[in-house]
């Protein structure tokens, strides 16, 4: 088995390996006394692995209770949370329980979050069913929920106990959503690390996807672990996601998917970079080249003027300018804040 430590605050382990889906029980036993095992999935993954995961917490001795969602980033509401909270309070669920999340992102981040704030705290696991959950979202301690004016606008820090990572769970997620984690991957590449983005452009992400999986949250777990709260470099792993965010929020969230915008986003920036002379040449190209072999999309219609003005609203962005994630070359970000009235500009060089 493959284990990443994260140092956070509370330290916890990621756990990397095939058929650990079947396993969860006595790996949750080994960091928590709990009595009780909450888990919460959604109307998909509960369908396809909620037995599986809930059987294997009773035999390590958990009392369990299941919630269900309708599966989809609409569920991401402080309404479902509510929910949650109703369902764990008659469980009588007290601080020393635990909850499993088991899912993609979007049931990471509301179980973490309900984890977070029900009796003030208490501990959760993550079980991250898709590529975009097993890269990134599942390790770091960020969870929440949307609210109207925005996307996890309202949430918390709250490392999890526990990251278990089982591969062969991708074989049942859509193929789009395999492509829209893609663009996570390819992202750490960019900003961090050359040679791993060398070997996604000559090699087969899913055919080597345990190494890909530890290469990226080893990745994240270093950014994170220098900069837990985002003060600083955390922001690194927003390359692709200013621009991206301002196009997802053009098609209001409906019609371009997350992995999708980034993808735009990343190869949009790195060419604006690149006609400025910050970038090395041909890197923009490479990107592109990327992207496209995993199936994302690399332009969009949007004229310049529309992306820069969705970036005023970015919650990333304060007093009038933005954080933008530039790369000298591939695998070396920095952090270069620019003045919103500059962005247009900035993105529509040739
Ligand atoms: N906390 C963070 O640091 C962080 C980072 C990036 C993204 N996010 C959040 O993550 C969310 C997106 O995550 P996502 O793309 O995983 O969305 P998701 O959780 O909605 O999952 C995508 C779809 O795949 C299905 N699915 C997941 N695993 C499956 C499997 N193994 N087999 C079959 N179907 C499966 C789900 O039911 C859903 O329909 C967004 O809400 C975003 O804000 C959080």
């Amino acid at each position: 088995m493959r284990v990443v430590n994260v140092n956070t605050n509370t330290p916890y382990d990621i756990l990397i390996e095939r058929g650990l889906i079947g396993k969860v029980g006595a790996l949750v036993r080994n960091v928590t006394k709990a009595g009780k095992a909450f888990v919460i999935t959604d109307s998909n993954v509960g369908a396809l692995y909620a037995d599986v995961v809930t059987e294997s917490l009773r035999e390590s001795g958990f009392d369990t209770a299941l919630f269900t969602f309708p599966a989809g980033e609409r569920s991401k509401t402080l309404d479902t949370i509510a929910a949650m909270y109703d369902y764990m309070a008659d469980f009588r669920m007290s601080r020393r329980d635990i909850v499993v999340a088991l899912g993609g992102g979007v049931t990471g981040d509301m179980a973490g979050f309900a984890a977070a704030t029900y009796m003030r705290g208490i501990s959760f696991v993550q079980i991250p069913t898709s590529l975009l959950a097993q890269v990134d979202s599942s390790v770091g301690g960020k969870t929440g929920v949307d609210i109207r004016q925005g996307k996890n606008l309202v949430g918390a820090f709250h490392q999890p106990s526990l990251v278990i990572i089982d591969p062969d769970t991708l074989g049942t997620l859509p193929e789009l959503y395999f492509s829209d984690g893609m663009a996570e991957v390819i992202k750490y590449g960019c900003i961090k690390d050359r040679e791993f983005f060398e070997t996604l452009e000559s090699g087969d992400a899913a055919e080597m996807i345990e190494d890909v999986i530890e290469r990226c949250v080893s990745i994240k777990r270093d950014v994170v672990n220098r900069d837990e709260k985002e003060s600083g470099e955390r922001m690194l792993l927003n390359f692709g996601h200013t621009l991206g965010h301002s196009l997802e929020k053009i098609y209001n969230f409906d019609g371009l998917s997350h992995g999708q915008a980034v993808a735009i986003g990343m190869v949009m920036i790195a060419r604006a970079s690149e006609s400025a002379g910050i970038t090395a040449g041909g890197t923009a190209a490479r990107i592109e080249a990327l992207c496209k072999k995993y199936n994302l999309p690399v332009s969009d219609k949007a004229s310049a003027a529309e992306i820069a003005a969705g970036c005023a609203g970015d919650k990333k962005a304060g007093g009038g300018s933005v954080n933008l994630v530039l790369l000298k070359s591939l695998g070396e970000s920095f952090i270069e804040p620019t003045p919103l009235s500059a962005l247009e500009g900035f993105i529509c060089q040739k």
